[in-house]
């Protein structure tokens, strides 16, 4: 009988925020996969590490870091190391960081192996609510509407986004903050946006806008805008 795959979410950061389910299938299973830089370590990794069994097989997929470009051959290759171990009857759990449906690399491994093995996906806590945590601001309340936006989206796509929602996450801000920030100030918007990096991270902060533009956005951090503000009083 095959292995199952396990999709699983390991939350934003904090080893804490990891569910009682992905702790103790982490405790249980013979073989980790994760996605790791070319070089050093791997941010889900570091996060599932105090949760890890001693003499775990890890199977890292090393791929420079470039979150706008594909990397078909390392979840080739990756892929197949992983059937090997399906195949032979050993679970495999492969650790993303938040949550593995949403925008989770997961989906690229789920492409290449759902349809050949049995699969089981752990949610995680996805980086929207670790981030109106750390802001302390609801992220929606009664009955707003929220879009998730990418920031690498062209401008005028996140402008139409944001102005037709009530709620909004931007999202994989790094490089593309400037852009974001230009479309909030022509909607008026500024004053009830929270910029949020690292959440659960080491260096988890909650910036002012403008000190988020002077000193660049790191690819860990995103938006939370909410237009009607205290909507649940
Ligand atoms: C490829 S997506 C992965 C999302 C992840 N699967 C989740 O559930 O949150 C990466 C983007 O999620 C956001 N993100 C993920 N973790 C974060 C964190 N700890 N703090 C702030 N933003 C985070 C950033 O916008 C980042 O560019």
């Amino acid at each position: 009988m095959s292995g199952t795959l396990y999709g699983l979410g390991v939350g934003p950061g904090d080893p804490e925020l990891l569910t009682l389910k992905a702790a103790r299938l982490l405790a249980a299973v013979p073989v980790v996969a994760y996605p790791a830089p070319l070089q050093g370590d791997s941010l889900a990794r570091t996060i599932a590490a105090p949760h890890l069994a001693p003499g775990v097989e890890e199977i890292a997929l090393r791929m420079a870091f470039d979150p706008e470009r594909r990397a078909d051959e390392v979840y080739d290759a990756g892929a197949e190391a992983i059937a090997a171990h399906l195949a032979a009857g050993r679970d495999v759990a492969v650790l993303c960081e938040g949550d593995p449906f949403f925008f989770g690399s997961f989906a690229y491994l789920f492409a290449r192996l759902g349809q050949r093995f049995p699969v089981q996906v752990v949610p995680g806590i996805a980086s929207p609510m670790a981030c109106a945590a750390v802001a302390g601001h609801p992220l929606t309340a009664r009955d707003d509407a929220l879009v998730v936006i990418p920031a690498p989206r062209p401008e005028a796509e996140i402008e139409q986004l944001l102005r037709a929602a009530e709620a909004a996450v931007i999202m994989k801000l790094g490089r593309h903050l400037p852009k974001v920030l230009r479309v909030l100030e022509r909607l008026e918007l500024t004053g009830c946006a929270r910029y949020v990096e690292r959440a659960g991270q080491p260096g988890q902060a909650l910036l002012p806008l403008d000190e988020a533009a002077r000193r660049g956005a790191p690819y860990f951090a995103l938006i939370l805008v909410h237009k009607r503000g205290k909507a649940w009083i």
